[in-house]
């Protein structure tokens, strides 16, 4: 997996002296139909979250609340993004390793997901997800 398709999309944005506004449709604004959304919140300082890789389940991580970063991590190269505006989303497509860290207080982290939730969609041990993309890149990448 090429780490560029790991991207930022920029959401549209509704700006109102009342209040901004952001919304997000289905195959509009994001290269996939959602079927769940999850939510990481109350992330105490210096956690972490992630640290997996995803086999069918493509997803949008929105900062909608606070600041983030995002490693993401093709087995080759690793790209930090820090996400910190709600109208921000970072894409990223299976087989791309993910870690969330750098959480600011009362930060949300908000997860748009292609699929639903399944133990098998996961990657969780590195060696193997390592194992998995170089076995894949002798025939793909380039
Ligand atoms: P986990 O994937 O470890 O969270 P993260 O990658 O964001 O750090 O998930 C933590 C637990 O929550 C794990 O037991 C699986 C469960 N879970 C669900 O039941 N449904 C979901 O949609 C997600 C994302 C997790």
């Amino acid at each position: 997996m090429k780490l560029e398709q790991a991207r930022i999309i920029n959401l549209p944005k509704v700006e109102d002296p009342r209040g901004n506004l952001t919304f997000i449709e289905e195959s509009k604004h994001i290269p996939f139909d959602i079927k769940r959304v999850y939510y990481l919140y109350d992330v105490p300082g210096g956690e972490s979250r992630g640290g997996h890789a995803n086999t069918k389940t493509a997803q949008l991580i929105i900062a909608v609340s606070g600041s983030f970063d995002v490693i993401v991590d093709n087995g080759l190269m690793k790209q930090r993004f820090h996400l910190n505006r709600s109208y921000f989303g970072l894409y990223i497509p299976t087989y791309l390793w993910r870690e969330l860290d750098n959480f600011s207080s009362s930060s949300v982290c908000l997860v748009l997901a292609s699929d639903f939730y399944s133990p098998d969609d996961y990657i969780r041990d590195y060696n193997e997800f390592l194992k998995v993309v170089r076995c894949d890149s002798q025939s793909t990448f380039s």
